[in-house]
């Protein structure tokens, strides 16, 4: 999340392990700090594909990741296109890495509209080139739904009055602007909606991302481009993401058992690395507070293990 520090570094890499020779699938690019450091552990001849969904991070960790020549091969997508994005020559991986969210420059850029700290566009997507912003989104949905984004996402308060105010006001006085929804919020929350402003922005957020579904996706295909031994992290910002995380890691490490004797009849294909997620410490906190909801959790697939991607 910050160019300089990248979250939970330490613990990450201490994690994931990479060595000379691995070959690393990060996710998330962003700025390119997990991966810098990656690549650095896997010299001399380890590669590394990275991933992200925003072209101007992109952009920026590919001038970051020039030093390692074509041993950092980038591509513009989203993850929930594994395994079909991936280079023909790098399908398989000793480490894989999705640090979830947004970046610095997201919130720093006030015309990506992922703020109610300025008035823009109400954007909010991380690939700008396709997909509905912020602002075609609030004017299609149905209210059921938006509601639903409010409380799963934001775990907004009263988010029934937000939505009704939204879809209400919609006909006659378009949402576009993220001022337009700071006026909405007032209009229902009166001096309180500065409290909720950013559970609303952030239930928005991953609702035009479908954060939730690309996670769902990641979990459910990364696993299986792992190599025997291989890792795989995730860090999350939200309690949803890391209740995902957290399950179905934990599926993938149960062993099956006889439905009859109750014995294991077959070992699991991976162990868990962090039986409890690991988060900030206080000073990485103090210096990156962006950092403070951040959880890091790991699994390592078995030596046996046949990944097939
Ligand atoms: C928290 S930042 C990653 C920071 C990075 N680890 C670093 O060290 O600089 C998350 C990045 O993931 C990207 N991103 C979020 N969801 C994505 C998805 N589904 N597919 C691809 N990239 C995604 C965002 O555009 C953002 O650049």
């Amino acid at each position: 999340m910050n160019q300089h520090i990248p979250v939970l570094l330490a613990d990450t890499l201490a994690l994931l392990a990479p060595k000379p020779g691995d070959s690393v699938l990060d996710c998330t690019l962003g700025l390119g700090g997990h991966s810098e450091a990656m690549l650095r552990l896997v010299s001399p001849d380890g590669e590394l594909v990275g991933l992200d969904a925003d072209t101007k991070n992109l952009a920026l960790a590919t001038k970051r990741l020039e030093p390692f020549g074509n041993r950092a091969h980038l591509v513009h997508a989203n993850f929930r296109e594994i395994p079909r994005c991936l280079p023909e020559s790098l399908r398989t991986f000793d480490v894989i890495l999705a640090d979830l969210g947004l970046s610095s420059p997201h919130i720093d850029s006030p015309e990506r509209g992922f703020t109610f700290r300025s008035d823009s566009e109400l954007d909010m997507r991380f690939d700008q080139t396709r997909g509905m912003t912020a602002a075609m989104f609030i004017a299609s949905v149905d209210r059921i739904t938006l509601r639903d984004i409010f409380n799963k996402y934001g775990e907004v308060p009263s988010a029934h009055r937000l939505t009704d105010a939204l879809i209400d006001r919609r006909a006659t006085n378009p949402v576009r602007r993220s001022s337009d929804l700071v006026d909405a919020a007032k209009s229902v929350y009166a001096h309180k909606a500065n409290d909720y402003l950013p559970q609303i922005f952030q239930a928005l957020r991953i609702a035009v991302n479908d954060e939730v579904g690309a996670l769902e996706h990641f979990l459910r295909i990364a696993p299986t481009l792992l190599k025997p031994g291989g890792r795989l992290a995730v860090i999350s910002y939200h309690s949803l993401e890391d209740r995902l995380t957290k399950q179905t890691m934990k599926a993938l490490c149960t062993a099956e058992k006889d439905i009859i004797t109750g014995a294991e009849s077959r070992a699991a294909d991976f162990e868990i690395l962090t039986p409890k997620p690991i988060g900030p410490s206080d000073d990485e906190i103090k210096m990156n507070p962006r950092s403070r909801s951040a959880r890091l959790r790991a699994i390592r697939a078995s030596l046996v293990y046949t990944p097939h991607p």
